[in-house]
């Protein structure tokens, strides 16, 4: 059975530690916290069926704990992945993998050197109704892709160490990676607003994608929660609403038929307006389904569905997202 260690209980840990401990086929040997009052927290769930550390090098040291599960703030996630990649030990990271697409490269060469695996938590590739919308979109019910428009909007939580695009809208280009297959980047553009935080805290972010264009809102700022991603084909139309409990995902005969391709520079168009439907969705937690598959490949020693070159594909768009909120400012 691989044993793995827990680092950070902060906001997001405690539910990957619930997770770790759910999971009958994982032992669950270290939870670690650089504040003893969050392992207090733990100590109450978790008792003494873990052990407890405030010091990272304790895991580090000990030869028996297979992996590391990385909990932290992102800017701490490179300087503690690298420790336990040296140290031979396989690695699961919250997203985003890391604050920059160079130190990503950098841990990603150290796991091939060490064939270790690096398993990054782009937690939507494992939810139920991602999969139903990847499933439905690989039988061609969609037809080609027009436009994938995704929000997320909320009242904080605000960072300090990453923008908005970096912590919410990364769920999106994971999502849009993984349901058209890694389609190509042509253009990133970006603009924002800072407030609250020496970070964005609300942007939207524009990507045209080889065949496709996709609009991505984030916003801490929001009186509502919203995660929304509607995806419009040539054929049919999804909409994913994840705050909805009952038609989370619902699927749309409607469109536009081309009657003829051109007519004096024009297309000659009919809208179609059919019927819609609620697909089944498996009642599964998508964090279990991310640890699992985790576990799997620390098994099978394959690498895994989100390994780090696809969350470098998706960091290296949060990049020029960024570079292009500097040019705004430039300019202004
Ligand atoms: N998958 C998801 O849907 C999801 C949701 C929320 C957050 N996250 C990710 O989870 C990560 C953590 O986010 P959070 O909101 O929980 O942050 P947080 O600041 O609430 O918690 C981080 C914890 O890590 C601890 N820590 C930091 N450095 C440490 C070290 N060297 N040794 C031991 N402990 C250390 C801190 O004390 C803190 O308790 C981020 O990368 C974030 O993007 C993922």
């Amino acid at each position: 059975m691989k044993k793995i260690a827990l680092v950070g209980y902060g906001y997001w840990g405690p539910n990957v530690a619930k997770n770790i401990y759910r999971n009958k086929n994982l032992e669950f040997a270290y939870i670690c916290d650089k504040r003893q009052e969050r392992l207090n927290l733990a100590k109450d769930i978790y008792a003494e069926s873990v052990n407890y550390t405030v010091d990272y090098t304790d895991i580090i040291e000990d030869p028996s704990v297979d992996a590391v599960a990385l909990a932290v703030e992102t800017s701490a996630h490179y300087e503690l992945a690298k420790m336990a990649l040296l140290a031979g030990k396989d690695l699961y990271v919250e997203k985003p993998f890391t604050d920059n697409v160079q130190d990503a490269l950098e841990l990603k060469s150290l796991a091939l050197e060490r064939g270790l695996i690096i398993h990054v938590d782009h937690i939507m590739v494992y939810h139920p109704a991602i999969r139903k919308m990847k499933e439905i979109i690989d039988r061609g019910e969609i037809g080609d892709f027009i436009w994938i428009d995704c929000s997320r909007l909320n009242l904080g939580q605000v960072k300090n160490d990453v923008n908005s695009m970096w912590d919410l809208t990364v769920h999106d280009l994971a999502i849009v990676e993984f349901l058209t297959g890694g389609s190509k980047v042509k253009s990133v553009k970006a603009m924002g607003t800072k407030m609250y935080s020496s970070r964005y805290s609300i942007t939207q972010l524009m990507v045209q994608y080889e065949d496709f264009f996709s609009s991505m809102r984030a916003s801490w700022i929001s009186p509502i929660k919203e995660r929304k991603l509607i995806v419009a084909g040539t054929k049919k139309m999804i909409v994913y609403d994840d705050v909805d409990v009952v038609n989370k995902l619902v699927v749309y005969d409607k469109g536009f038929d081309v009657k003829e391709e051109m007519e004096y520079s024009q297309y000659v168009v009919k809208a179609r307006n059919g019927d819609a439907y609620i697909p089944q969705l498996n009642v599964e937690d998508a964090l279990y389904n991310s640890l699992e598959h985790f576990r799997n490949c620390m098994v099978t020693r394959e690498q895994s569905m989100t390994d780090a070159d696809a969350a470098i594909r998706v960091i290296d768009i949060l990049e020029r997202a960024d570079e292009s909120l500097d040019s705004l400012i430039q300019r202004g």
